[in-house]
């Protein structure tokens, strides 16, 4: 008898213990998928651009597994709010990241990367929200005139001033980004690198 009466409270302890368990581990849940705890965003993230999702000019992906939902937004016609962990590419030097909710509500939790690539890998240059700038401005300056729809997302017809930057060149860059296996570059990809490169000279530095 004593014997059971010892393995009863045990149990009862052992359930006890369990369920403050699961208390604490439900008290450290978010309300919200949204609100995930924050994103661990460093240079090993980034890598070949074209391991990305293509999505007509440029490419994409979800640093949280959440590609669906950022290919759904990217893909409609009407816009919509691009879901956390979304990294979007026009250039392999340059990504904006959707961090979690909150992060940056001036800038619409986007996070804009100014990255230095080579074959060696990826290496941040600048990352920032307000306040990170190519050679020709702010990054948040130009890609807040989209209008709200779009998500800051600029494409064209999204309400940004143009940029002298074709899509030769992107496509250009996109092809040769030194941390894919690459085909030899092509004349018209060498010829559009080449016009990059005057017309990037020719900016002042900022
Ligand atoms: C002078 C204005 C300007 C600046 C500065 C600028 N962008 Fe953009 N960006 C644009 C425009 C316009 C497009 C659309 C180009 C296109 O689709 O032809 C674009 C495209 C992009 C895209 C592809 C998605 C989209 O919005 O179309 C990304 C990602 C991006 N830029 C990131 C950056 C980052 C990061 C910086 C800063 C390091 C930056 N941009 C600086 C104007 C700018």
């Amino acid at each position: 008898m004593k014997t059971a009466a010892m393995i009863i409270s045990t149990l009862a302890v052992a359930l006890l213990v369990s369920a403050s368990v699961v208390a604490q581990q439900m008290a450290g849940t978010p309300a919200s998928p949204e609100a995930a705890t924050p994103l661990q965003i460093d240079a090993k993230s980034f890598g070949c651009i074209r391991d990305m999702k293509q999505v007509r000019h440029f490419y994409l992906d979800n640093f949280a597994g959440n590609v669906d939902a950022t290919l759904a937004v990217a893909k409609s016609a009407t816009g919509g709010t691009y879901p956390p962990g979304t990294v979007i590419q026009l250039v392999p030097q340059e990504a904006m990241v959707k961090r979690e909710k909150g992060a940056s509500p001036e800038t619409h939790d986007w996070e804009f990367f100014a990255l230095k690539i080579s074959s060696d890998g990826t290496e941040i240059d600048k990352r920032g929200f307000s306040d990170v700038a190519n050679f020709s401005g702010k990054c948040f300056s130009c890609h807040e005139q989209a209008s709200a729809q779009w998500d800051l997302v600029c494409e064209t017809g999204h309400g940004c001033a143009p940029i002298p930057i074709t899509r030769k060149m992107s496509g250009a860059l996109q092809r040769t980004d030194p941390r894919c296996k690459n085909e030899s570059v092509s004349p018209e990809d060498a010829e559009a690198l080449k016009q990059l490169n005057d017309l990037m000279s020719q900016q002042a530095p900022r």
